[in-house]
């Protein structure tokens, strides 16, 4: 089965599933938009209109920007070697990374090279490329010179063609700054806000679905997710993340304390080590996650986040 094929199977899933969910879920007008028509800003700032997908030229530059957009779009398929679980970068770039506020790739690759925290140096657009390949992808980093980088650097660049480069657009990443939960978030309420809204596609398991051996609805936690040393464990990432994109084709429908509260419910199950773990939990967690924003490390229900002898 081709990809586009594969993409249709998801999105029909997608329509039934959603179809069904009206008589469940309060205030859903759902339609089925597809995902570029999605409004998520209270108050939109002009955004940047990336070019459409006909508009890829042809010839070597446009096989090179087709295949970027294969590897973004269906990962595991396309540099498996690299892979360590089931989900592709644009579960959480949507819309093949076109997105406004799921860190679109039109807006990032002009802010790279750029200084990070998180490793302490100057980054170069590949390196951080490399950073979501061995935490949210779980896999390995593709080597800087590799086919699979300069596919996805390409496919990044024909993105932002003509849009200012070294400006932060607005839309870029997620909206998290300033946004802040009214109450401290609750994993009792975010238990009940996932039953409501999201265990209808990701699975009351947190599992996700597979249609023909491709990942329909992405798991959340569990041996197939994102790692513990990936951007999107941290509640303010993931809290931002689901406000703005979550429930699929609904985003900006829950509150921010919703968004919150599931966000914590999500990140306090387990997911699979952070490969900067160094011998011990709570170790790690001093070095790598000081910080109120990462559950590693702490105890939920008895078990503390991140210790290795547990089960997923
Ligand atoms: C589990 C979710 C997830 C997956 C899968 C994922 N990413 Fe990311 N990505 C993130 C998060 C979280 C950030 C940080 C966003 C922020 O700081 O606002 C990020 C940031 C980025 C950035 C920088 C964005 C910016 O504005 O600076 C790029 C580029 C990127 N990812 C590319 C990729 C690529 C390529 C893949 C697939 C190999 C991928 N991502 C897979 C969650 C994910
Ligand atoms: C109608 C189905 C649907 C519902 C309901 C839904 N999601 Fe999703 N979710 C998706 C799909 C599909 C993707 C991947 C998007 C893509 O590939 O274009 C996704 C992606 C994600 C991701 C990023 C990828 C990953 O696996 O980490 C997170 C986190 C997430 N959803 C959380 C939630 C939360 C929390 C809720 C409830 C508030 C929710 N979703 C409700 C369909 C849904």
């Amino acid at each position: 089965m081709n990809l586009r094929m594969l993409r249709c199977t998801g999105m029909a899933a997608l329509l039934l599933l959603t179809a069904c969910s009206q008589k469940t879920t309060a205030d859903s007008a759902v339609s089925m938009p597809a995902p570029k028509s999605i409004a998520v800003e209270k108050s939109p700032a002009p955004r940047f209109t990336p070019p459409a997908e006909a508009d890829i030229p042809s010839g070597p530059l446009g096989e090179m920007i087709r295949h970027g957009r294969d590897i973004f779009t269906d990962t595991p398929a396309h540099a498996g070697e690299f892979v360590g679980n089931s989900l592709s970068c644009s579960n959480c770039h949507l819309d093949a990374g076109r997105q406004a506020n799921s860190a679109p790739l039109w807006a990032a690759w002009g802010m790279y090279p750029q200084y990070r925290k998180k490793n302490g140096h100057v980054n170069s657009f590949g390196e951080r490329l490399q950073g979501c390949f061995k935490y949210s992808m779980n896999g390995k980093a593709p080597p800087l010179d590799s086919d699979v980088l300069l596919a996805l650097e390409t496919y990044a660049k024909w993105m932002t063609t003509g849009a200012p480069t070294g400006a932060k657009l607005p839309g870029a990443g997620y909206p998290k700054e300033g946004f802040q939960p009214p109450q401290a978030p609750d994993y009792a309420r975010g238990e009940t806000v996932y039953s409501k809204n999201c265990a209808l596609c990701h699975g009351s398991d947190g599992q996700g679905q597979r249609v023909a051996d491709h990942t329909v609805f992405p798991p959340l936690w569990g041996p197939q997710s994102f790692n513990w040393g990936a951007g999107m464990h941290q509640l303010d990432n993931a809290a931002a993340f689901i406000k703005a994109n979550m429930p699929f084709s609904r985003g900006d429908t829950l509150s921010d304390q919703d968004a919150w509260d599931v966000a914590i419910y999500m990140n306090s199950h387990e997911r699979p080590q952070d490969p900067r773990f160094n011998g011990s939990v709570a170790g790690t967690r001093k070095k790598y996650h000081d910080s109120p924003l990462s559950l590693y490390g702490t105890e939920v229900h008895g078990h503390v986040l991140g210790s290795p002898a547990s089960k997923h």
